[in-house]
């Protein structure tokens, strides 16, 4: 089985390093001088017992090398999808399978806009990955994978999915698969809109968030919420209680600096529109109140990009009096 990482952001070296050393296995990068370093000089991954390990994945910057594949996984920035969706347009098999595993919502869809139906589905995981440099990642700690298995898909993209999870479970990644795809996407969504825009905000690592009962408190109201929103649609999330879920999230990957971090850490537009914005979009469809959704968005949107920071890394008061404040749009 041929696969492809589209994208080299964390998740994406962390999977060619762990993927690649056993498997058929390809990474495709857009920058330049990233795959240009990983090509020649391999990837370095610093492990969650804090060993450090080399590896030579296959990358390329150019799709038209790769040949056709049978599985692509879709790991890009959700702002990337579209141009991800027509890179995998070119490489994937007719009866391939295309897989996302951002972070946000649409990106299903609209990989099924240009893949079509039948060849895409989701996978959520709670590995953390935080990129160190450009060809250097720790692998803040270990989550379960979990893949889609949803009835719309082709009869040879449902015979591909197994060989998938057996693929990560032989490289040392958990995974498993799933019936319910929409559990999964807003299941995903309510940890990331607990976890990420609060350490964005604060700078600080997923584990921070768990030694204070306030913001405890604010992950647990935005993932309620989300979940709300989730059961206004008629989707069950794939666990029981939201707001555990996203701490149990944050425990297994304290180290790590959530992706929305690395964004802001790096000057560059976040996810936030596609995590806690959308959240707030359907949720107003809905006939949902999604205040703490609402004004994380608002708050994270004045700090991507390379504007300053809100407030001092770790200030909690700082930040719970802003969240507190009406009158910021
Ligand atoms: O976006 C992220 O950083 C990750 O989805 C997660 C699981 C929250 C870990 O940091």
């Amino acid at each position: 089985m041929k696969v492809a990482v589209v994208g080299i952001g964390a998740l994406g070296c962390l999977l060619g390093a762990y993927l690649g050393d056993g498997g058929d296995v390809i990474l495709i990068g857009h920058w330049p001088e990233q795959v240009a370093t990983i090509r020649q000089s391999g990837l370095w991954l610093e492990n969650p017992d804090g060993s450090r390990t080399h590896h030579m994945p296959a990358i390329t910057q150019n799709p038209d090398e790769v040949g056709l594949v049978d599985v692509a996984l879709v790991v890009v920035k959700s702002r990337q999808t579209r141009d991800a969706a027509r890179t995998v347009a070119k490489i994937l098999k007719p009866d391939g399978l295309a897989i996302t595993l951002q972070n946000g919502l649409n990106n299903c869809a609209t990989l099924r806009e240009i893949l079509g139906q039948s060849r895409v589905t989701v996978g959520v995981t709670a590995q953390g990955a935080t990129v160190l440099g450009v060809a250097n990642v720790r692998h803040a700690g270990h989550g379960p994978t979990y893949f889609g298995r949803d009835s719309t898909l082709g009869p040879a993209q449902l015979d591909c999915l197994p060989h998938v999870v057996e693929l990560f479970n032989q490289a040392g990644l958990q995974s498993h698969l799933m019936e319910n795809i929409d559990g999964l996407i807003w299941g995903k969504l309510a940890v990331n809109a607990a976890i990420n825009p609060l350490t964005a905000l604060l700078r600080v690592p997923n584990g921070f968030l768990i030694e204070h009962e306030s913001l405890i408190e604010i992950m647990t109201k935005a993932a309620n919420e989300v979940a709300e929103v989730a059961h206004a649609q008629g989707i069950v999330l794939p666990f029981p209680d939201a707001a555990e879920q996203a701490l149990r999230v944050a425990r297994a990957t304290a180290g790590n600096r959530s992706s929305m971090l690395q964004d802001v850490d790096r000057g560059v537009p976040t996810e936030v529109e596609a995590i806690c914005g959308a959240v707030a979009r359907v949720a107003r469809d809905n006939g949902v109140y999604t205040p703490v959704n609402v004004r994380l968005c608002r708050l994270v949107r004045k700090i991507e990009g390379g504007n300053p920071p809100l407030v001092e890394p770790g200030d909690v008061n700082g930040l719970l009096q802003l969240l507190a404040d009406d009158s910021i749009r």
